[in-house]
């Protein structure tokens, strides 16, 4: 089975951890992409966000959350009043998928396997017992799968406070859409789309208190 689990150092921290996945082969995932995008942010953030891979922006520049998508996350935590100084924000895949017609052809975004989630979940875990977050927020449906199990479903729990064992240890959990979804509807749409992410978002700023 596909497994980045060979590439994860025992007792490394996050810059080594960092170091490590640059190097991971645990699935054919890495081939295509340009680079491994680790999370980033505060090491000892009390808010961990986690998405689902890096977008096309996200594997040129090699971090998390800096294309479209990652904008219009920025500004509904501004508007929930979540920090981004206080964030850790990742992804479930640390690789960029996608498919593309043509060389030079825009590359399209494809959502990744549950195969590639669980091969690359040992990252997220590692992650998780480092920065050791009061509150995970879980921004769409492949986060949730790779987080909670693959019956997660965002519209079931979205906005509540869920409280359970990951890896081991009590985490409380946040589910939301996933802004790349919000920047899919349109007009009316896209703006109670978006009103609901910053309201999924106060909750979690309620929860952090
Ligand atoms: N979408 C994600 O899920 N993660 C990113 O880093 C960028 C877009
Ligand atoms: Fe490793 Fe994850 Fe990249 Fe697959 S997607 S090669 S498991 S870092």
């Amino acid at each position: 089975a596909y497994t980045a689990e060979p590439f994860v150092p025992d007792g490394a921290d996050l810059a080594a951890l960092r170091r490590a996945a640059a190097d991971c082969r645990g699935c054919p995932l890495h081939g295509p992409a340009t680079q491994t995008v680790f999370g980033a942010g505060n090491a000892h953030a009390r808010v961990m966000l986690v998405g689902e891979q890096p977008g096309d922006q996200e594997d040129r520049q090699g971090r998390p959350f800096v294309g479209p998508a990652g904008k219009l996350l920025d500004r509904a935590l501004a508007e929930a009043g979540i920090d981004p100084a206080e964030s850790y924000v990742t992804n479930a895949v640390k690789h960029f998928k996608f498919t593309q017609a043509e060389p030079r052809k825009r590359r399209i975004h494809k959502a990744p396997s549950l195969r590639e989630m669980t091969a690359c979940g040992p990252w997220l875990a590692a992650e998780l017992a480092l920065v050791e977050p009061e509150l995970i927020v879980v921004l769409g449906a492949t986060a949730g799968k790779a987080l909670l199990g693959s019956s997660f479903r965002v519209g079931e729990t979205r906005g509540t406070v869920l409280e359970r064992e990951i890896h081991g240890r009590p985490e409380r959990l946040v589910p939301t859409v996933h802004p790349s979804s919000v920047l899919r509807a349109q007009d009316e749409d896209r703006r109670a789309a978006y009103e609901g992410l910053v309201a999924d978002l106060k909750v979690a700023a309620r929860a952090l208190g």
